[in-house]
């Protein structure tokens, strides 16, 4: 997608269709000519086009260098925040496709109490989210053609915003692109490829690549016990973007990498487990928040980490009741061998604190609890530490996603007790499921402060709406790369 800046009035804008913000209940839009603001306030008087949310009116133009304005609702203006701009944004993009539009250009709403710039941003963001299509197995392509540019309009204050938002709507797409793809297309070490092309393109970002046997040397036990029942190999990928010149503190992000999850013995009904080909989107956050933090370049270190295997049943793979150890040197009796994500988080994590993070974050497709606690809505956080949760927290909100802290008294640690070794990998009983996932980490860590995001019920839409195709949302991305801006901006 080509996204570029105009600083012209609308009326010298040129694209197929220019998209006009119109809050409900206001004037009609100026500097659009006579004729067409007649005709607009013609369509509000006949009750067609009110400016509420989502709403969409379509006009041919005279006088203008678009050839089409889209009217597009922006709803009660002490309704509009950043999250909703975005969806916004996504929503009319879409409209303006369907129209046939190839150049769809946005004139950027004025809201009270908004920096202009954050507003241009996530306007970018949904837009690009808005129009990203899957279409790679599709060797018959019905649909009508994709929008290819996008123009944003607007004053010099724009700027910094669209380019923002175009670094974070690629890096979302980007990630969305591989939390698609099925196992049998995105086997680890096909995950770690991905990985090493991407640092490659950034320049800036160090990567290292563990085979099974390197994994073995590491001692990743917990890893290579899920892998065992695969006939495809693991990968163990490790990123540096040194943007303090390696001195630290560094920040560790963290991807559970699943890239199919049968549940292995312990396997799971069959109608629900052809998705899980996205439990590798933590993984996939992963790499499109390193992406983006390579171009934003915030001044602090980070190593990032994605745990890549699948979990399949097999004469060789690991079994309801063994008792492994990974890199902490705890000792992990197996309950069920579908609770495997924080066996691969747990080595992952163990890694990060031998190799000095001062704080770590992971994202990771953990629990379907997740999904009856807070449903689709809010990823549930989960950590060791409230003032480093308090500020993942924030960050989250700044990038517009949403979250919402779980509790970790003390006595939830006893959900997870073994007669046999250090902890089980699950509860006995499904009791707060989503909670002693995220603890599991925990056990793994010592006093590093970690919070972790399960992303379960928001990294897969299981259904198209207004504002967006089904399947990979891209969740975690915008999340990581603000965590790393701010853990720069704290450790200055
Ligand atoms: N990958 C799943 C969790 C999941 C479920 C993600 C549904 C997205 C949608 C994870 O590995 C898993 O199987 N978790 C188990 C844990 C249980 C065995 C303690 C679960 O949620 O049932
Ligand atoms: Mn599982
Ligand atoms: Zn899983």
């Amino acid at each position: 997608m080509n996204v570029t800046v105009s600083h012209d009035p609308v009326s010298q804008v040129q694209a197929d269709v220019l998209i006009i913000p119109q809050y409900e209940g206001a004037p009609g839009p100026a500097g659009l000519g006579e004729v067409l603001s007649e005709l607009i306030s013609g369509a509000t008087q006949a009750g067609d086009f009110a400016g509420e949310f989502g709403q969409t009116a379509l006009f041919y133009t005279t006088g203008l260098k678009a050839r089409k304005v889209l009217l597009a609702g922006l709803g009660k203006p002490d309704k509009v925040d950043y999250p909703r701009i975005r969806r916004f944004a996504g929503m009319t993009a879409r409209a303006a496709r369907q129209s046939g539009a190839k150049t769809v250009a946005f004139a950027l709403p004025a809201v009270a109490g908004l920096e202009a710039g954050k507003v241009a941003q996530f306007v970018t963001e949904g837009a690009m989210h808005g129009l990203y299509r899957f279409t790679t197995f599709k060797s018959d392509n019905h649909q009508k053609p994709n929008v290819e540019s996008l123009v944003f309009v607007g004053g010099p204050e724009i700027d910094a915003g669209v380019s923002a938002g175009t670094v974070l709507g690629e890096a979302t797409n980007v990630t969305r692109a591989v939390n698609w793809l099925p196992g049998n297309h995105l086997t680890a070490a096909v995950f770690a490829e991905k990985a090493v092309l991407m640092a490659q393109a950034a320049g800036n970002i160090e990567i290292e690549v563990f085979d099974k046997h390197g994994c073995e040397q590491l001692g990743l036990g917990l890893l290579l016990a899920v892998n065992q029942g695969s006939v495809e190999e693991p990968r163990f990928i490790v990123m540096k973007y040194k943007g303090n010149g390696g001195n630290g503190p560094w920040l560790g992000l963290i991807g559970k990498g699943l890239t199919f999850d049968s549940g292995g013995i312990s396997i799971k009904p069959s109608d629900s487990m052809w998705d899980m080909k996205y439990d590798m989107s933590g993984g996939g956050a992963v790499l499109g928040a390193m992406q983006a933090i390579a171009q934003f370049k915030p001044k602090c270190d980070v190593l990032a980490i994605i745990g890549a295997t699948d979990n399949l049943p097999d004469g060789k793979a690991y079994k309801p009741g063994d008792v492994i150890v990974g890199l902490s040197g705890k000792t992990v009796e197996v309950r069920s061998t579908d609770a495997e994500g924080r066996l691969v988080l747990a080595d992952c994590v163990a890694y990060a604190v031998n190799q000095g993070c001062a704080k770590l974050v992971t994202a990771a497709t953990l629990t379907g609890a997740a999904n009856i606690a807070l449903g689709p809505i809010r990823m549930g956080l989960v950590t060791n530490n409230d003032d480093w949760e308090s500020e993942v927290f924030t960050a989250v909100d700044e990038a517009g996603e949403r979250g919402w802290r779980l509790p970790h008294d003390e006595e939830y640690y006893d959900l997870f007790k073994s007669p046999i070794a250090d902890m089980s990998n699950t509860g006995t009983a499904r009791a707060a499921g989503t909670v002693v996932g995220g603890l599991f980490l925990m056990k793994h860590v010592g006093k590093t402060p970690l919070v972790h995001l399960d992303i379960a019920a928001q990294a897969w839409k299981s259904a198209e709406d207004k504002y967006e195709d089904a399947g990979a949302t891209g969740v975690a991305v915008k999340s990581f790369v603000r965590i790393a801006q701010r853990f720069a901006e704290e450790n200055r």
